[in-house]
Formats: structure tokens, sequence, C-alpha cells
């Protein structure tokens, strides 16, 4: 066995698998992307899921990683034990539909044996239950005796993830002898006990597992290894443990200096330090990915991890903050492999050091009275803090539940959790209710976000630019609250001022695109306006880690584009309706976006398809003349006595924003527009209806719109002319003669239908009887439809001016009608009373009409008893 150091270890790893033609990436980022199933990443392969299901392609058939994981499962049993940790490193070989499972298992054992030296006598293998072939493999091709290969069910030798590629797997343990056993004659790997240690997961990746839960077969069949790198350290090194590993060790020696403590002199103690050892490892990291602590999500995590870390710092006495400093000793060990460690350095122990100092704070205020809680509880002989209390405590002075809870047990006491949850759902439930909802937010969860009382100034020059070099990021607000940094992924509201963002408002939806800062881009969805009109933007952060301070923004301009012409389009159209249709047509509202616009106006009934065309026109016409667009900012009365035509409800100030596109409109309005009417190249209605009463909508479309409008509806002629096998200049004629035809063919059809039932008929219907002195018709048919039994009753009934009783049969189900002509009606026999007694007696009901009714029935048997019976039924009637 090679006594490796952890570095060398995973060199060895990637320098083997590339010495077999794999492609050796960097650690991906352990924020993960493009998936919202997963906070962070906890394995080699959950950022590779895309190239295992084949949605996109990998830049290499085989690849190694070491990758950097983060699992918080088991956060409370960190410290606790020296077997749990919450960051780890994860070597890994895959294939992506190149090669399987005979290789997979050669190489690992090749590596494990030829490369560490390890004996292969300490070596076991197992396999999933049914899977002979990697039995045979293990077996036969690699010599592993038949006693040391274990056969395991789903819960040890399958591996998936929430949703994704999975499949079964392959594992190997390394015996640590004897003397870490139980002792019991049967252990071997799969038992609980200390003996056997997992080293390496190969997985014989052949499912994609949906949201379901339900398994399917991938076109090609992949393999995703994984190998704890600390795991195969403490075997190479023959560590009981991580913390015994010598770069992990490390970090504990230098907090064991730090606290000026001797590490396994007391047992609380060297909980707090595994604890800090662990967690140190995963904030450095977590922070050179650009996530920062909040109260959410991954950041969340993070804010967790360096708070615990921090206050298992005061159990050992360490004054102040420390793990500012602590994550220089990870950095210099690890950016051997994570080159961004070295990069981050200053923004890594910034972050640090501001949370710490945050949080100490936080402690001060709440330890003191967590501590008078403590005290008064013991004095009452309690031991449990009320949920209301705990609550307090989060929600006034920001303490964590869970170190609350964490102080009370170690005072020996317990928190009321329940109640905690309770008075957390009320708080949720108040500030749902204070929500204001009639405000003009796109984002249904966005209103929490909203800042309405910047004092700042924000100043809006999107009419001018869509590009704004070294503004101003003033407030960044995430999770409901100002945050004065924000990490990659996370979504947050951002205030820029001079912005170039156009705030959604006036049917105008806001604008997207980019904030870029010092290492940070936020990808922008979204602009919207508080109540008091300052702007802000709704965006993800795409890279790093925002904070305010200059930034640049940018609009995306093609989108903001498309929008410039369907809003200019708005007030031709409102001039072109006015004009043709009426001054009593007014704006009622408008949705602008890029890809279409919607109008409504007051008018009292649908637009007449000439109107339309008039309409349409007028507004080409207005485009094709090129109308240079103007704005100017005027008095509000200045601008009316111009002949300005003011929108809707909308309250204008002293002075108000005046667009004119040539003599031809002249409109307030507070939007973007074209330069040009030209711009807007071409315009059309693509629907007219009414919405209520008065108000009627059209939706139209611009420029490039158009533009694939004309190619789709030209695509289609094209269609179906090739379908009519005829050129496009005749295809109505054409099509004119298919139906014309079809029209020929369906009459025809319909003569030949009722010729067949009445040649039916001629064999079906019995005679005339005569009963209770009139005449009656029976008749009895199979698979009959109800449509052509009527028509018959109807036709008989008519012809012979008697009652007409007909049933038919159809598989298990039973029709009758009854058809009475007028005559007998008077006379009492109603066809709607005959039928139902008719068909009750096969079981089933209906009605109708007097000189037509139709019934249902499901007693296939009785059908012929039933028929019998209309005499008695008849008979009844006539008397
Ligand atoms: N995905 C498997 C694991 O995480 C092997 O890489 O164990």
């Amino acid at each position: 066995m090679k006594p490796l150091g952890l570095h060398e270890i995973r060199s060895a790893f990637l320098d083997y698998f590339e010495h077999n033609e794999h492609l050796a990436l960097p650690s991906f980022s352990l924020v993960p992307k493009g998936d919202k199933s997963l906070l962070l990443i906890g394995a080699g392969m959950a950022p590779m899921k895309k190239f295992f299901t084949g949605e996109a392609e990998p830049p290499a058939h085989r690849v190694c990683t070491s990758q950097k994981c983060i699992r918080t499962g088991d956060i409370e049993n960190v410290g606790k034990t020296d077997r749990h940790a919450t960051f780890f490193e994860m070597l890994g070989n895959f294939s992506f539909g190149d090669y399987f499972k005979h290789e997979a298992i050669h190489w690992a054992w090749e590596f494990l044996t030829g490369v560490l030296e390890i004996d292969p006598n300490r070596l076991w293998a197992t396999v999933y239950l049914d899977d002979d072939e990697a039995f045979t493999i293990w077996n036969e091709e690699i010599g592993l005796p038949k006693e040391r290969i274990v056969r395991l069910g789903k819960d040890d030798n399958f591996w998936e993830l929430a949703v994704g590629p999975s499949g079964p797997c392959s594992e190997i343990y390394f015996d640590r002898g004897e003397e870490h056993g139980c002792g019991d004659p049967d252990c071997k790997p799969g038992c609980d006990c200390d003996r056997y240690i997992e080293v390496w997961n190969l997985v014989f990746t052949q499912f994609d597992k949906d949201e379901e839960g339900e398994y399917h077969p991938l076109a090609n069949p992949n393999i995703d290894t994984g190998m704890g790198l600390e795991r195969i350290a403490s075997v190479l090194q023959d560590a009981n443990n991580i913390f015994e590993i010598d770069a992990i060790n490390a970090i504990l020696q230098d907090i064991c200096r730090m606290a000026n403590y001797e590490y396994g002199t007391d047992k609380k103690k060297d909980e707090s330090v595994r604890v800090i050892t662990d967690h140190i490892r995963a904030i450095t990291f977590m922070i050179s990915d650009s996530i920062v602590p909040s109260n959410e999500g991954r950041g969340y995590v993070e804010r967790r991890l360096t708070r615990r870390a921090a206050k298992h710092g005061r159990n050992l006495g360490i004054e102040g903050a420390f793990l500012y400093k602590l994550c220089e000793s990870v950095i210099d060990s690890w950016k051997v492999q994570y080159k961004e460690l070295d990069d981050n350095r200053e923004v890594i122990a910034r972050v640090i050091l501001r949370e710490e100092e945050r949080f100490l704070k936080t402690l001060e205020t709440g330890m003191s009275l967590l501590d008078e809680e403590i005290e008064k509880l013991k004095a009452a002989g309690e031991n449990e803090l009320a949920g209301a209390e705990a609550f307090k405590l989060y929600d006034t002075y920001g303490f964590p539940e869970d170190l609350t809870e964490e102080i009370l047990s170690d005072a020996g006491l317990a928190l009321d959790e329940a109640g905690f949850e309770k008075e957390m759902e009320a708080q949720k439930e108040r500030a749902r209710e204070a929500r204001d909802d009639s405000d003009n937010i796109g984002w249904s969860s966005m209103s929490s976000y909203e800042l309405n009382d910047v004092d700042e100034t924000i100043e809006f020059v999107g009419y001018d630019t869509t590009e704004v070099k070294g503004a101003k990021l003033l407030h960044i607000i995430a999770g409901g609250e100002e945050v004065d940094q924000l990490g990659a992924g996370e979504k947050g509201v951002f205030y820029i001022t001079p912005t170039p963002f156009y705030g959604e408002s006036g049917g105008q939806i806001g604008d997207t695109g980019t904030i870029t800062g010092d290492g940070f881009t936020i990808q922008v969805e979204d602009t919207q306006k508080t109540k008091s009109g300052h702007t802000y933007s709704i965006g993800t952060v795409a890279e790093g880690i925002v904070s305010t301070g200059a930034v640049d923004a940018s609009v995306d301009k093609r989108r903001r584009e498309k929008i410039r012409r369907n809003h200019s389009v708005t007030h031709l159209l409102h001039k072109a309706l006015k004009d043709q249709l009426g001054d009593h047509v007014n704006q009622a509202g408008s949705y602008v976006g890029p890809n279409f616009m919607r109008f409504d106006f007051t008018h009292y009934e649908a637009v007449s398809h000439e109107d339309l065309r008039a309409v349409e026109k007028a507004v080409n016409e207005a485009i094709f003349q090129s109308l240079p667009v103007k704005t100017e900012v005027l008095s509000y009365e200045e601008a009316k006595e111009k002949g300005a035509v003011g929108l809707f409800e909308d309250k204008y100030g002293d002075n108000v924003r005046v667009v004119s596109m040539g003599d031809y409109s002249m409109e307030l309005c507070g939007g973007t527009h074209v330069d040009n009417t030209a711009q807007i190249g071409l315009f059309k209605i693509l629907s007219e209806s009414g919405i209520s009463a008065g108000v009627r909508r059209m939706e139209t479309v611009t420029g490039p719109a158009v533009y694939e409008l004309l190619n789709r509806s030209m695509g289609m002629n094209k269609k179906i002319a090739g379908l009519l096998k005829a050129t496009d200049d005749v295809i109505v004629d054409k099509l004119v003669q298919h139906l014309d035809k079809e029209k020929g063919l369906e009459k025809e059809l319909t003569k030949l239908h009722a010729d067949m039932a009445k040649s039916k008929m001629a064999e079906e219907v019995g005679d005339k009887e005569a009963i209770a002195g009139i005449d009656v018709i029976r008749g009895h048919f199979t698979d009959v439809s109800v449509e052509d039994l009527r028509n018959m009753a109807e036709s008989l009934r008519d012809k012979e001016g008697a009652l007409i009783i007909l049933s038919t049969v159809s598989g298990d189900k039973v029709n009758f009608v009854c058809a009475s002509p007028k005559s007998l009606i008077e006379k009492g026999f109603k066809a709607g009373d005959i039928v139902r007694e008719v068909a009750k007696i096969a079981g089933g009901g209906g009605g109708g009409r007097p000189d037509m009714a139709t019934a249902g029935a499901k007693d296939v048997s009785k059908v012929q008893e039933a028929m019998d019976r209309v005499k008695d039924i008849v008979n009844a009637i006539g008397k």
C-alpha cells in the first residue's frame, strides 16, 4: 500500500484515467447549473446529468474528475462522530455511451491494486442481486474468489438521485481487519460494523428516472463511478477517520493552535474542533463558487455552517472572529487542484469576516436573552422552551432556530418545535395578508422584495440609450430583505441609477438584459416600478458575488426594439380607430410586449371586416409615410391645447411627456418609441373580439413578426397546394371542386344508408296489429343506431297513422323508440309514457315528447318480454 498524501492520491487518480484516454475536467461548481432539483452538487455525476441522458453533448466520451461535493443531510452529526462530514471530494471516471462494465471494473481494480498497491486480498466486491454479468467479470476475469463477491439488493446496490440518471451498481470494499469487526462469523460488506468500508462505487447507469419515479431505459448505457477521496486516503494512510488524514489533520491542528488546545484531551472540545475542521472547508469552497450567506437556499446552508463553526469557536474559547483567518490554511493546501480558491482569496476572507461579525453581534444579544430564559426554565423546574420565545429570538434578533436548539440541548433542555413552527406559519400568514395584491408586480412572489422607500432618486435614461457605463448599484434585495451581497444562482431585486431598464408601466412590459460589475454578472429578467415610481430590476446572479457599487447596465436591445415597434403602433392604431369608427373610441388598456401587442378600446359592437381592413391600411400608410416621432415635455394645459390624446385613467402631474408621429398622432405617453414610424416596418391585425360590454380587443403584430406570419401562411398555402396537386393561383377553385364532390358523396351515402335501413325494416317490422282498438306496429332490430331507429319510427308513424314501437340491441345495450300520431295522442297514447313503461321492463328508463320518445335499457335478455308486454301497456291506456 502506498502511503500517499491526499493531494497525491487525487493526482494519481486523474493521471491514471488520463492515461486511459479520459479527458480530465476541472471540478464543476458547487452550484448546480440549470438543475432545480438540487441545491448543491453532492456527487461527481450530478453536474453531468445532461451528458448521461443525451440532452447535451459531452466534451469527450470518457471523462474523469475530482468533484467538490457538499452533502448536508447529516449536518447535526458532524463533529459528534468522526465519520460525518459535509464537504468531500469525489473522484470519478465516466463513460458516456463508450465503455461499460468490463472496462469500469478492470480499471478500478488495476488502479487500486496496481497504482495504489492495495493488497488484493483485502478487497471485496458487491453486485446487484441478479447482475450475473458483473459477478462473472469479478470472479472469472479479475479472479476475485466467489466468497468475496456479495450480492445485495436495491437499498445497497442501486444508485439514484431524486431525478435523473440511475442504475444498478457494484461497490468495492476494503477490509480493515478483524480487529475493527463485530465478531459475527457472517460479517461481510453490507454489515453495519466498521470492518468493511466502501471505497468505490461503480454505477452502471442505464436508466433515467423521472419526477414520477418511473425508470426509462437510456439509449446508451453509461458508467458513473465515485470514490470518496477522503475515504481512500484514510485507507492508504491507515487513518481511523477523516480527521487523521494528512491535509485535513493540518487544518485540525491549526484550529487547536488558535485555541491553544491539545486535541484528544476533552470530548466536547474535540467535537468543536471537528465541526470547525469540516465546516471551514465547506465554507471556503462555497464562497469560491460565489455562494454567500443569506436566509434562503444555498446561502442559508452557508450561513448555517459559518454560524455553527463560529459558535464552536466560542466553545473552544477563541475570542472574536477567527474563521476568516483559518480559511487561508484551506486555500493554501487545496489550491494545488482548485485554482479558484487562490483567485478568490480576498473575497473569501471578506465574506467570512462579515458573516462572523454579524453573527457575533447576534450571538451576544441572543445568548444573553437565551441564558435568561434557561435560568428561568431551570428555576421553574421546566425542561422545554416555549416556541413563542424561540420565535422571538429568531424573528427579532435573527437568532437561528437550530442554534437555540443546540444551546438548549447543551443545557439539557428541549425546544417546543411544534410551537415554533406554529409561530412561523402565523408570521407567514401575516406577511401574506399585509401584501398589497393590487400592486403592479408581474412576478407574484416579488411583492415582498419591493422597497418603496429608497431615498435616492432613480434616474431613468432608457429613452435615449440602452447602455449605461458606470451606473451605481444602490440596493440589493433578496429573500424579502436588503442584503449587501448576493451569490451566484440567487434571485434578487436590484436598484441601479441611472438605469436604462424600462420599468413595466402604461402597458409596456419591463426590460431584460444584464448588469455587470466587478467579477459578477446579473441576468435581468424583468423590470418593474415601486408604487412611488422607483424603477428596479429583477434578476438572477449568473456569476460572481454581487455587491453594491459601480456597475454597467445593458438592455437586451433586440427585444427592446420589438417592444418599441409594438408600442409606437398602439398610437397609430388608436388614431386610425378614432378616424374610422368615431371619436367615442378610446384606449381602454394595452399589453405591449416583444412578440405581439394587445389593444383594448371602447366600442359598442364588433368591428366589421371592412372597417378592420381600413384601419389596418391606415396604420400601414402611416408607417410607409416614414413619419418622424418626436417627444417633448409640455405642461398639461399646453398638451391639451395642442390636441394630444390622453390615455384612460392616467393621472398626470404638471408636466407631461407628449409623443407625436408626424401630424398624424399626438399622445401623452411615458413609453419607449421608434424614432420614425418606418421602423415599425409593417402592421397586421390578428384578431378582434369583445372582452366586456362596450370594450373590444385587438391582437396585432409588427415588423419581423409580420414577416414570420407571412412565411408561415405562404408555407401553409404551398402545403395545401401540394396536397391538392394544384398551383397557388388555382387552389381555391380546386378546393371548391373537392368540397362539391364531397357534398355529392355525402348525399349519396345518406341515401344508401336510408335504403339499407328501409330494406332492413321490410324484414323486421311486424304487421299492423289492433290492440285496444288502435293500430300498433312493433319491430325489433340488431345493431341499428338510435338515429336510424327514430327515422324509421317517424316515417312509419306518418305513413301508417299507427302507434310505433321499435327496439334495437347493440352489444349489451338496448334502445326503444316510440312514435305516436296526433290522432292517438288525443286518445291518451303518448309516446313518452309508453316508452318509459316498456323500457322499465328491461331495467331502463327514458321518455320524451308525446309524438316521439326514446329510452335505453341494459337487460338484453328482457327485450323480448318488454316488446311482448307492449300489448298490456297499450291495453291499460285504452281502458
Ligand atoms: N453517483 C455515484 C455516487 O455518488 C457514483 O459516482 O456514489
